[in-house]
Parts: C-alpha cells; sequence; structure tokens
C-alpha cells in the first residue's frame, strides 16, 4: 500500500542500509558516475587509474570483454607492469595472441607480451593492444569524496598513433573503454574478485548530459521484493559482433522477450527471431553502446503499426518523420505526464505474460525540436532485415531505469522508469544515511 515516493526511499535506503552492515572496506559498494555525452548520446563512467591515480572517462558499454585504455597519449605511471606472454593471467585469459615490440620501451610496448584485439563497440572496429596491470580504484558509495581500496586491473593498452580509428564514435571524452560484460575478465568481474565480493553490479543511466548517473559496484543485493522484476539472462553461446573471440561465449547480456504489448494489446512477432541460435544470431540484448532500441525490420514494422494504431485512438497527430526516426507526432497538443508525453505504454514481455517491462513516453519517445519543428518521435529503429541481434535495447529505452545484473544468479532485476516513483538516476544521494 505504499505510494511510489515511499516506495523510492525504501529501495534506495534498502541499498545504503546493506552496504553499511558490510564491514570490511574491501568489500564497501564502490560507485562511479556515469555522464551523458550530447554527441552521441552515448555515456562515459569515471574510474581512476596509475600511480598516482588520476581520473579518467572510459565508455561506458556492457557488452564486452576487457577494459581497454589509451596508452599512447600520456600514459605515466609508476606502477604499470607488462603481462608476459606465458604468465597465468595471459594463460587464463586466453587471447592467443602474443607479441613483440620495436618502438621505444614503454606502457602498451615491450616484449614477449600477452596481446589483445580491442574492439570498438560502437563501430566494431578493432585495434591491436598490449596487455599490462596497474593500480585501479573508484570512490566509495557512502562517499563520493573518498576513493576505495586500490586494486590490480588487468586491460589492454592501444596505441591510437597507429589505429586511431578505434577510438571514434565512443562517446566524447573517452579514454578507452569500460567493458561490463560477461567475461571473466570484464571491468565489473575484475572489481568484485578484487574485493572478494558477489559478480553484482547496477546500473542507472541518466537522461540528460547535465545530470549524473551511477553505477554501482559489490552492489548489495536488493531485498525490497517488490522494488526490482527479474528476468533470467541468457547465455549467448558464440562471441560478439566480429569474430575476434570466437573462441569465447559473448559477453553480452541476452535477455527473453516473448513480445511486445502497446496499450495493452500484445503484437505478435516471428518467434524464430526471438530465440538464439547455435551461431548466436537472433534474441534480445542490451546495449549501453546504441542510443536508441534498434529492431529487425519485421519486428519494427509489426511494433510501429500497434504503435500508430493505438497512438490513433488518442487522435495524436502524425508529422513527417526526422531523421533518423520513422513515426512522429506533432507535439503541441500532447499531454505531459510524470512518465513522459502520454503515449500508449510499450511492454517488452518477457518469461511469462505477468512479467513485463514497461516502456512510458519518456523511454519510448524523443522531442525533436529545431527549424519550425516540434515533433515526439518513436524512438526506436529500424535495424534492417538482416541484423545479428533480433533486438538490441538500447541507452534511450534505459535512462532513469535502474537495472542490476546478477552474474551470480545470471538474472537481470529492473525498476521500470524511476520517473513513476518520483526520482531520477540523478538523484541517488548518499551522503543522507
Ligand atoms: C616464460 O618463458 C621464458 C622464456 O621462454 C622462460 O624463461 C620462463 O621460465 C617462462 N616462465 C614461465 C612462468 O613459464
Ligand atoms: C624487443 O626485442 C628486439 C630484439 O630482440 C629489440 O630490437 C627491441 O628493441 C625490443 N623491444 C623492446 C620494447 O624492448
Ligand atoms: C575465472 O577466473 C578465475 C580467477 O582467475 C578462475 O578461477 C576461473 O576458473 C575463471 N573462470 C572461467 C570460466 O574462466
Ligand atoms: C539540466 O537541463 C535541463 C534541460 O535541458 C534543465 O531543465 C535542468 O534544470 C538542468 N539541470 C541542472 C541541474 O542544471
Ligand atoms: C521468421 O524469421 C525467420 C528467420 O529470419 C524466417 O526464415 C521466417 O520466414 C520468418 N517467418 C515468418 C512467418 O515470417
Ligand atoms: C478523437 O476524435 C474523434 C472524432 O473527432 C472523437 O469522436 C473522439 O472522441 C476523439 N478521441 C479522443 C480520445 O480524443
Amino acid at each position: 500500500m505504499s505510494s511510489p515516493l515511499i516506495t523510492t526511499i525504501l529501495l534506495l535506503s534498502s541499498i545504503l542500509l546493506h552496504s553499511s552492515t558490510q564491514v570490511s572496506s574491501q568489500t564497501a559498494t564502490l560507485f562511479s558516475p556515469i555522464r551523458k555525452d550530447e554527441s552521441t548520446n552515448l555515456y562515459t563512467m569515471l574510474i581512476y587509474l596509475k600511480t598516482p591515480l588520476q581520473p579518467s572517462q572510459l565508455h561506458l558499454d556492457v557488452g564486452s570483454y576487457l577494459p581497454w585504455y589509451d596508452c599512447a597519449r600520456h600514459y605515466k605511471s609508476s606502477s604499470y607492469q607488462p603481462v608476459i606472454y606465458n604468465s597465468s593471467l595471459c594463460i587464463n585469459l586466453d587471447t592467443k595472441v602474443y607479441g613483440n615490440c620495436f618502438d621505444k620501451p614503454g606502457p602498451g610496448c615491450s616484449n614477449d607480451t600477452c596481446s589483445y584485439f580491442p574492439e570498438n563497440p560502437v563501430t566494431r572496429k578493432g585495434g591491436m593492444g598490449e596487455l599490462l596491470t596497474d593500480k585501479f580504484s573508484l570512490t566509495v558509495a557512502k562517499n563520493p569524496a573518498q576513493l576505495g581500496p586500490v586494486s590490480e586491473i588487468v586491460l589492454s593498452c592501444t596505441t591510437p598513433n597507429k589505429y586511431s580509428r578505434i577510438y571514434r564514435g565512443l562517446a566524447k571524452g573517452s579514454t578507452g573503454l569500460a567493458s561490463l560484460g560477461r567475461f571473466n575478465y570484464s571491468l565489473s568481474a575484475q572489481i568484485s574478485r578484487g574485493s572478494s565480493s558477489l559478480w553484482i553490479f547496477t546500473l542507472c543511466l541518466p537522461s540528460l548530459s547535465n545530470a549524473s548517473g551511477i553505477v554501482l559496484f559489490n552492489s548489495p543485493k536488493i531485498d525490497v521484493s517488490n522494488s526490482l522484476i527479474y528476468t533470467p539472462l541468457i547465455l549467448g553461446p558464440r562471441g560478439a559482433d566480429t569474430q575476434s573471440f570466437y573462441w569465447y561465449k559473448s559477453p553480452d547480456y541476452y535477455i527473453g522477450l516473448t513480445s511486445f504489448k502497446v496499450n495493452g494489446k500484445l503484437v505478435l512477432l516471428n518467434q524464430t527471431l526471438l530465440a538464439i541460435d547455435e551461431l548466436g544470431l537472433g534474441g534480445t540484448k542490451i546495449s549501453t553502446s546504441k542510443p536508441y532500441t534498434v529492431l529487425q525490420s519485421s519486428i519494427f514494422t509489426a511494433l510501429a503499426d500497434a504503435f500508430v494504431k493505438e497512438s490513433g485512438k488518442l487522435n495524436f497527430t502524425l508529422v513527417n518523420p526526422v531523421e533518423p526516426f520513422s513515426v512522429c507526432y506533432a507535439a503541441e497538443k500532447i499531454p505531459i505526464t510524470r512518465v513522459g508525453p502520454a503515449f500508449p505504454a510499450i511492454d517488452l514481455v518477457l518469461q511469462g505474460k505477468e512479467v513485463f517491462w514497461r516502456i512510458y513516453g519518456s523511454n519510448s519517445m524523443v522531442r525533436i525540436k529545431n527549424e519550425g519543428v516540434d515533433a515526439w518521435c518513436l524512438g526506436f529503429m529500424d535495424g534492417g532485415l538482416n541484423t545479428r541481434t533480433s533486438i538490441v535495447i538500447g541507452g534511450h529505452q534505459l535512462e532513469d531505469n535502474l537495472l542490476e545484473f546478477d552474474l551470480e544468479r545470471e538474472r537481470l532485476g529492473f525498476s521500470s522508469s524511476l520517473l513513476l516513483r518520483g526520482t531520477t538516476c540523478a538523484d541517488f544521494d548518499f551522503k543522507t544515511t
């Protein structure tokens, strides 16, 4: 019977109460602010790296293997160590590439090292990099001014002088990649293992570039059972979009979407496209490297048709679409609610008809306001007929939603829009407890 606001306070304080019951500083909940870059509509998170520790913004990607970093420009650290090709770390990583370097020795250039192909998750361009370990830290959730314990991380050092294309397309200001994927040496796995904590992290993307979101590591389980809805994470059988690491399992977070509902009405979809086959084709995954959800053509058409039909019942006026979108409405007469413009809700129906992720106007629609145009456009994209993954849920649909990636129980917890509870991702205030 609690009001939305009380639910929010319960949700937030349960995170904090649990973190304060943990005695050892080794398992303190760690925190990184997330920024949204206006030029790409993608996100960066802040880490502290090297000795002395220096802040760096990294492009945030939930579906990548190993973190990587720009070592050509100003990598100065007294603590970095190349990863030698026959070390146990290199053997565990199983990158299958080793190398020598004939430039000036330094970070990213040494002999007999374990190498790795870093990959840009936006453009899928690859490069070469040598592995190194260095000191790493994040701030403590309860006191964002304080750094947490310093641990070691392994990352791939790229030299963008030679391979500069690898940086193009990432969120502006990124000096590397914060990979939070389902991989033993992703940043999230390394942080949790480094603090002997469960491999669980919580993500809340901001919707504005002037507000910051959060990612919490070692985040205690949220126990308020009705705060989050859970759906199983599905492990894709084959590697990511490129073939660089075909012997690794997919780092992506797939979920079992079975259909959409628009205004409560079922939208029938081709079930073959929703399943993941043995080559890793099909299915539904989450990506923070796509600004908007991308759908295979037949799925896009089915959703857009249903959406137009249901919005038509509200007498909303269609206008000429504004690139890159294909369905837009005149904004003037559309009422604004606390969860955005009053368009029909879109539900992502999951493992049962009663388990769905509701997407309101704030997450489904994009406001376009320029040169005499004022429109709300459906923020879903047609990815063409031959998509590798049939549904890629992108950033706009995730903003101001709390997502808990629980790798221990292989499940994803989601809150739906926090706006419904009168809060946003920018409103986490850890100092109040
Ligand atoms: C690594 O290889 C070098 C040269 O081949 C060898 O001297 C060294 O003992 C090896 N180290 C390990 C840990 O196998
Ligand atoms: C690696 O070894 C080669 C020859 O064995 C040498 O020319 C080169 O300078 C070395 N590179 C580094 C970075 O030490
Ligand atoms: C993950 O890494 C840990 C620590 O290096 C290792 O014990 C474990 O076997 C690895 N698991 C997989 C699936 O590679
Ligand atoms: C951020 O920008 C939005 C609109 O662009 C504005 O309404 C809001 O007040 C700004 N917030 C802050 C904290 O500056
Ligand atoms: C469903 O998708 C599969 C894979 O693209 C395709 O082969 C099949 O013809 C589609 N079925 C229908 C009924 O459109
Ligand atoms: C839409 O317009 C029709 C015809 O003008 C009217 O009968 C109907 O009540 C309107 N519906 C809404 C939801 O405004």
